[in-house]
């Protein structure tokens, strides 16, 4: 396999091209690392992947997680459990009517988030694959953190330097005006803490990681706490670190988790569908448990 790396955005984000995602031999997954750590999102345009050849490549990357938030929305899947379906259509493939709770609930992918950091260990990356787009519209958008750290004033990043923030999925839901969790699932996902910069574990490159999920920093008065991160959100979503990435039917994007953010765009069309199915790589462990072990 030859494979050939472009550069999309100044900072980040790569198209690989010659890569079949469901036939990756060991010197094509080396290569696929070393690019993903250089660029923290590539797009592998025109794949051709059963959901169980998502899900093997997937595993390679780490263990995955097993989506329970959305299939509880919905009261069942229509997928394998490591697939979640980011989708406007039902389980039986009929277009969501415009009140749907799931619908509702997905609207909070349009705030600028990061995957799972609301779970005790957060996420790696992502493997969001493109079944059905719109015609216009409904593009995914990523955020570089690692250049938005290094720009940050030396005063800041001395301000934020150790800190802990709290994450819940009921404070991003809450932002969107969504509070349709059962008993359950409220004590399922209870709020945790992750650090507020975090260093890649190959190039030692630091970034702020932040989330919608963020809620106030631990130690501080909330809403001290909810200014600095609402500060640190729009500082690095700023469109200079930004890319925009236009989905065609085919595509895999793989996203890093620790390093980037991200957010759906919306799209006109009530009665386009559009189709992704994502896998989820676990991390290593809980941010702040990594480390005070390093600490200690
Ligand atoms: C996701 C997500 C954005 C989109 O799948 O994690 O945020 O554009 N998706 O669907
Ligand atoms: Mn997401």
């Amino acid at each position: 396999m030859s494979i050939d790396v472009t550069r999309l955005h100044p900072l980040f984000f790569a198209r690989l091209d010659g890569v079949d995602l469901a036939n990756v031999d060991a010197a094509a997954f080396d290569a696929i690392e070393d690019a993903f750590a250089q660029h923290r999102v590539l797009h592998f345009p025109a794949q051709k992947l059963t959901q169980e050849q998502h899900v093997a490549f997937s595993r390679r990357l780490g263990p995955l997680e097993v989506v329970t938030m959305g299939a509880s929305i919905d009261g069942g899947r229509s997928t394998l459990p490591e697939i979640n379906r980011v989708s406007n259509l039902t389980l039986d493939n009929k277009i969501r009517a415009a009140d749907d709770l799931r619908r509702k609930y997905s609207k909070g992918n349009q705030l600028w988030h990061t995957d799972s950091t609301y779970q005790h260990i957060p996420s790696k990356c992502s493997l969001l694959y493109a079944h059905k787009v719109p015609s216009k519209g409904g593009n995914t958008e990523f955020a570089d953190m690692q250049t938005a750290y290094d720009d940050l004033p030396e005063a800041m990043k001395r301000r934020i330097d150790g800190l802990l923030v709290e994450h819940s999925i009921f404070t991003s839901r809450a932002k969107i005006g969504f509070s349709d969790f059962s008993a359950e699932s409220r004590a399922a996902h209870p709020a945790v803490q992750q650090v507020l910069v975090r260093v890649h574990p190959v190039t030692g490159r630091r970034s702020l990681y932040l989330a919608s999920h963020a809620s106030h920093i631990i130690g501080w008065p909330q809403d001290e706490g909810r200014a600095l991160l609402a500060e640190l959100i729009e500082h690095a979503t700023q469109p200079k670190y930004v890319h925009s990435h236009k989905w065609t039917a085919g595509d895999l994007v793989m996203w890093d988790n620790r390093h980037t953010m991200h957010r759906a765009m919306p799209f006109e069309s009530l009665d386009e569908e559009r189709d992704l199915h994502r896998t989820t790589v676990q991390d290593i462990g809980n941010t702040v448990e990594l480390l005070q072990k390093k600490v200690a």
